[in-house]
């Protein structure tokens, strides 16, 4: 039977040597330097020019890269910070670490990102910051947020963990917020074969207090600490292996973006689902997400046909156990649980053949109509 896994074990293959020869060259060489060293800051000097950032500070997740610009805001004990309803947990649990509260806003139904005007609808004199992520494959409404935060004098903070790459209005995802994040987890659109992230910032001031913070307080000077900071800091061996995949990037992102139009174009008007907006501009096909009336069915008539596929999220954020006891227990989030109770994503990474991706976009056409006749 065919089997297109939804997280394919031959990602990095194709890099395989250069990664061996990698762990052998960092591994033996004389400083026996593992963090934090030469190849970090070439890596972070790569993604800086790359960006047109004033930092970039490689650090040890997105999650740690949101809790180390949330820290170096000084976000903390009394203040709100507005995060979507929908999405992945750091959204929530990164507010929650330095001692803030989240104030969950609804999504957008079709985007299911953060909507602004119900965003907007949650600030209150307590607000400091307004966290909208880029979800999926689209980016959040930035112009709007931007506009938002400078009309009632919050700070921006933009969760581009999934979203490097993408470009809006000729801004870099990362660069709309005061400070983006961006994750390099095997999945994500630069990922890579380990844990890791970066802080993407305009504000030379901002990520210097991050790159303070990510190594224990310490400015520089080993042993000197300047702050409580904590462990947060990037592999020699993953900084020199993704430096080298970066001359890659834009291609793989291009191949991704294929896959998506093509399966829009198969997708589109079928009854019982719905493809994600179309288009290019803000857009970064970290995962293709449908939206399916009957997804649990769709998930298993897909399983069936050797086709992974994946929830990306099962329960909108105030209704996971963690987080409800920091929900207001009378309050609605329609579009997220909408989306929770729909999403549904294909497989999308480069490497999927054009034979691959007919053969998806068959199987979920396949299963809406005969759906559709019962
Ligand atoms: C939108 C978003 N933000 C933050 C993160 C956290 O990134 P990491 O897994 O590198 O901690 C993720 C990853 O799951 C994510 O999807």
């Amino acid at each position: 039977m065919t089997t297109i896994p939804f997280f394919p074990p031959d990602l990095f293959e194709g890099d395989r040597k250069v990664m061996l020869d990698l762990i052998r060259e960092i591994g033996t060489a004389p400083e026996q330097k593992f963090i934090l060293g030469e190849h970090t800051r070439a890596f972070e000097r790569m993604l800086r020019e790359a960006t047109g950032a004033a930092d970039v500070v490689a650090c040890g997740s997105g999650t740690s890269a949101l809790g180390l610009v949330l820290r170096a805001m000084e976000i903390g004990p009394g203040d709100e910070v507005v995060v979507p309803a929908f999405g992945c947990a750091p959204l929530a649990s990164a507010v929650l670490e330095v001692g803030a509260q989240p104030v969950f806003a609804d999504v957008d139904r079709h985007a299911m990102v953060l909507d602004p005007e119900d965003a907007a609808a949650r600030i209150t004199h307590r607000t400091k910051a307004i966290l909208p992520a880029h979800m999926f494959s689209i980016m959040a409404d930035m112009p709007r947020f931007a506009e938002l935060a400078a009309e009632r004098g919050l700070r921006l903070l933009e969760d581009s963990a999934v979203a490097q790459g993408a470009v809006l209005r000729d801004t870099p995802a990362g660069l709309w917020g005061e400070a983006g994040v961006y994750s390099f987890v095997q999945v994500k659109s630069f990922g890579m074969p380990g844990e890791g992230g970066a802080v993407v910032t305009r504000d030379a001031e901002l990520g210097r207090r991050v790159r303070v913070l990510r190594n224990h307080g310490q400015n520089g000077q080993r042993f000197v600490h300047e702050v409580v900071g904590t462990n947060s800091r990037f592999d020699e061996i993953q900084a020199a292996f993704q430096t080298y995949r970066f001359a890659g990037f834009a291609e793989r992102l291009e191949r991704r973006a294929r896959i998506a139009e093509r399966y829009t174009d198969r997708l589109a008007g079928l009854p019982g689902v719905l493809p994600p907006p179309p288009g290019r501009e803000g857009r970064c096909y970290y995962v293709y997400c449908l939206q399916a009336e009957r997804r649990d069915e769709l998930r298993d008539f897909l399983a069936a046909r050797g086709i992974g596929s994946h929830v990306y999220y099962p329960k909108p954020l105030p209704q996971q156990s963690a987080f409800e006891p920091h929900a207001p227990a009378d309050d609605e989030w329609p579009n997220a649980q909408h989306a929770a109770d729909r999403i549904l994503a294909l497989p999308i990474y480069p490497h999927l053949s054009d034979g691959e991706v007919e053969f998806i976009a068959d199987a979920v056409r396949e299963h809406c109509e005969v759906a559709d006749v019962h």
